[in-house]
């Protein structure tokens, strides 16, 4: 399979590229920011705001991997955060039904569900916390999520082009998932917070690119968006505790004593099955 990833000099993006490579596929990596590559890949290096170089980097492809974004709301600059994260996408998107490519899957965010980044503190009305909770942030990252899903959308219903949105949460290696576990065992005030907001939630890049490439595989049609997230948390404490001492407005449907996810990714399993691999050691915290 040919396939474009975009953001592929980021930090998801290496660690996808070299998935893709090593699963034989056939890779085009972009990204407006050079950096090192697998050995016989090229990198395509411009804006993904100008659908003139999208288009001529995602022609003849099957698939395209969108991963390409500004992750946070930078403070003051969520203008520049919205107009970037929202056109590349909708470029992204345009050019691939353009070129008829079979599936776009691509970065959403679990920031969507406003926890993560809102100036006010924001608590999930419910968890297990699905894709149908209400969508309420107040800042330029996640409304940049929520028009890239709805771009999606569009798309959708006007191509025969699949795209599949994935509210990912923190997401990031073995080790930096494992330093940021034992910050809170230890009881650091602004990563318990950081924590807090984030709802404890994790995914390995690994496995993060496992779903991508099983996605673009996958005979999927339409538009969807997922929560994927590791099974467990971050924490030492558990669910229910934390959400007690954190967000205690939360009603907790179901049995969280021990430490369960507060995401979930039902949805996800229930149409293609793939479970995380790459869980945290809690014996090594
Ligand atoms: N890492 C996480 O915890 C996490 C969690 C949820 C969602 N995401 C999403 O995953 C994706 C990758 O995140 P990351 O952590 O690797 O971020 P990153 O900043 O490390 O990588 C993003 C890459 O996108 C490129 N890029 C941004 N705008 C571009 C543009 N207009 N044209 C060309 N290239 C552009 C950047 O140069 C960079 O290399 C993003 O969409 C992010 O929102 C990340």
């Amino acid at each position: 399979m040919k396939v474009v990833i975009t953001g592929a000099t980021g930090q998801f993006g290496k660690v996808t590229t070299q998935h893709f490579v090593d699963a034989g596929h056939e890779v085009v990596a972009v990204d407006r920011a050079e950096g090192p590559v697998p050995s016989g890949i090229k990198l395509l290096v411009g804006d993904l705001e100008d659908l003139e170089f999208v288009q001529r980097s995602i022609d003849g492809s099957d698939a395209v991997v969108h991963l390409a974004a500004i992750p946070n709301p930078l403070p003051n600059q969520e203008y520049g955060v919205f107009r970037n994260n929202v056109l590349s996408s909708f470029t992204v998107f345009e050019a691939a039904a353009n070129a008829k490519c079979r599936v776009v899957a691509y970065a959403s965010s679990l920031s969507i569900y406003g926890t993560a980044w809102s100036p006010k503190w924001t608590s999930p009305q419910y968890i297990p916390l699905d894709e149908s909770h209400p969508i309420v942030y107040s800042e330029s990252y996640a409304l940049s999520k929520e028009v890239a899903e709805l771009s999606a959308l569009a798309w959708s219903r006007r191509s025969e082009t699949t795209y599949v949105g994935f509210r990912f949460p923190f997401t990031n290696s073995a080790q930096t998932v494992m330093d940021f576990a034992r910050k809170l065992k230890a009881g650091d005030p602004e990563s318990s917070k950081t924590a807090a907001k984030i709802l404890w939630a994790y995914l390995d890049t690994r496995d993060a690119a496992a779903a991508l490439e099983l996605t673009c595989m996958s005979k999927l049609k339409g538009a969807h968006a997922f929560n994927f997230a590791a099974p467990d948390t971050m924490a030492s404490k558990t669910t229910d505790k934390l959400f007690s001492e954190w967000h205690p407005n939360t009603v907790l449907r179901g049995d969280f004593s021990g430490f369960q996810s507060p995401v979930s990714s039902q949805d996800w399993l229930a149409e293609m099955g793939y479970k995380p691999r790459y869980l945290l050691d809690r014996s090594a915290i």
